[in-house]
C-alpha cells in the first residue's frame, strides 16, 4: 500500500461505517466539550461585533457533535451572534452527514451538509473569499500520505501493508534495508517509548511556528510538484533509517482553504503528530518505525507533520500558530484538563495522551 491506497482504503470505512466508527475509536472532540467550548469562547470574542453572516465551516465532521458542542455553546453566549452564524459540515461520508443532521436536530437549520473529499475535490467556488472560521478535529490524519525515509543518504519511499504493516521501501530489497524488522503491529498499537515526546505539550519552540529544530524553510515547501526535494532535505535533519510521514495532500488541502478565508479569517486544526526532530529522535527508529501507520478497526491512520503543514502554509503567505492541545484548551478557559477518552489512550504506552495532541492555528 503506498499513500493512495491509504485513502481507498479509508474512504471504504468511513463510508461504510459512517457514525459506528465510534465503537473502533475514540476521538477528544467526541469525548467532551472542552475543544468545542474553547472553539466557541473564542469565535464569541472574536466575531461578537460582526454585523453581517459568520460562516463557519467544518471538516470531517464525524456525527456532528463537535458541531453541536459549538452552536450550543455560542448560543448560550452570545445569541445575536448565534443567530448571524451558518455552519457548513464538510464530509465525504454520506453515512457521517446524515448521522450529524440528526445530531444538530433543530441546529440543522442553519447548517448545510455538503459531500466533499479533502483528498480529491476543490473546494466549491461560492466559499471563495467567504469562510470566517474553519475547524477539524482529526482529518488530516486520515488523508492519504506518503512515508520517506533516508537510506545511505538516498531519499527511499516506505509501504505499507493492509494493516499498517512496513512492507518495504519501493524500489528496494527490506531485507537489505536493515528495517526488516520494522513490522508494524497494527491494531491497538500507539506510539511507544518512553518520555520520547515527553516536552512536546510543554510549550518549547511552538511559538516559532513548530519549526524548532529548523526542519525545512518555507520557500522549499512552495514546491510541491518536488516530493523527493522536500523529504531530502526534511530527513537529513533527523537522520537515516527513520520513515516519516509526509502529508502533501492533507497541507494542499489547508492551503487551499487558506485562501478561502474571508479576510481576518481562521482555520483551528486539532491532531495528533510531532512538531519537531527532537520529538522523532526521542524514539528509537526501530520503535517509531512499527507504530508510525496504525489500525484502528479496519481504518488507517499517521502522524501529522507539524512543521511540514507549517511550513507550506508559510510559503503560501499564511500564518501558523503552533501550540499543544492541552495547552490551548487550558489557556482559553482558564482551567486544567486532560486529554483521556481518545484512540491512544488505550494504545499509547510511557507517553502521555496530550502530548502528541496539537493545535495549529493558520491565519489569513
Ligand atoms: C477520525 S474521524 C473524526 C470525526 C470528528 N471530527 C471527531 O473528532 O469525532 C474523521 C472524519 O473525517 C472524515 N473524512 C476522512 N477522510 C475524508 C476525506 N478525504 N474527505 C472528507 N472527509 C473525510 C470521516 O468520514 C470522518 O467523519
Amino acid at each position: 500500500m503506498d499513500g493512495a491506497g491509504m485513502g481507498e482504503i479509508n474512504s471504504s470505512y468511513y463510508k461504510g461505517k459512517g457514525a459506528r466508527i465510534y465503537s473502533d475509536f475514540k476521538t477528544y472532540a467526541h469525548s467532551g466539550k472542552l475543544l468545542a467550548g474553547a472553539n466557541a469562547k473564542e469565535f464569541c470574542e472574536k466575531f461578537a461585533n460582526s454585523k453581517e453572516t459568520v460562516l463557519v465551516a467544518e471538516f470531517g465532521v464525524g456525527n456532528g457533535k463537535f458541531a453541536c458542542d459549538f452552536l450550543v455553546e455560542v448560543e448560550k453566549k452570545d445569541s445575536a451572534l448565534y443567530a448571524k452564524t451558518r455552519y457548513m459540515l464538510f464530509d465525504f461520508s454520506s453515512k457521517m452527514l446524515a448521522s450529524a443532521r440528526k445530531t444538530l436536530g433543530m441546529r440543522a437549520e442553519k447548517c448545510e451538509f455538503i459531500a466533499f473529499d479533502a483528498a480529491k475535490e476543490k473546494l466549491p467556488k461560492r466559499f471563495a473569499g467567504k469562510i470566517n472560521y474553519a475547524r477539524m478535529n482529526e482529518l488530516l490524519t486520515d488523508l492519504p500520505c506518503e512515508f520517506y525515509a533516508l537510506q545511505n543518504k538516498e531519499v527511499v519511499e516506505a509501504e505499507f501493508g493492509r494493516h499498517g504493516e512496513f512492507s518495504g521501501f519501493l524500489g528496494a530489497d527490506a531485507q537489505e534495508t536493515g528495517l526488516e524488522n520494522a513490522q508494524g503491529s497494527g491494531a491497538g498499537s500507539g506510539h511507544g517509548g518512553s518520555g520520547g515526546f515527553a516536552d512536546v505539550a510543554g510549550g518549547s519552540g511552538f511559538e516559532n511556528g513548530g519549526q524548532e529544530g529548523g526542519f525545512l524553510d518555507a520557500g522549499v515547501a512552495g514546491n510541491a510538484g518536488d516530493r523527493n526535494i522536500i523529504a531530502g532535505e526534511f530527513l537529513s535533519r533527523i537522520g537515516e533509517n527513520y520513515i516519516i510521514p509526509f502529508n502533501f495532500v492533507a497541507c494542499e488541502f489547508v492551503c487551499e482553504l487558506g485562501g478561502a478565508l474571508a479576510q481576518g479569517g481562521i482555520i483551528d486544526i486539532f491532531d495528533y503528530g510531532f512538531s519537531n526532530a527532537a520529538d522523532v529522535q526521542g524514539v528509537p527508529a526501530q520503535m517509531w518505525n512499527m507504530n508510525i501507520v496504525r489500525e484502528f478497526g479496519g481504518q488507517l491512520t499517521t502522524d501529522l507533520n507539524v512543521p511540514l503543514l507549517c511550513a507550506f502554509a508559510k510559503s503560501h503567505g499564511l500564518k501558523v500558530e503552533v501550540q499543544g492541545q492541552k495547552q490551548y484548551v487550558e489557556n482559553t478557559l482558564g482551567k486544567k484538563v486532560s486529554i483521556g477518552e481518545t484512540r491512544y489512550e488505550k494504545s499509547a504506552k510511557g507517553i502521555g495522551e496530550s502530548d502528541m495532541f496539537f493545535h495549529v492555528r493558520i491565519l489569513a
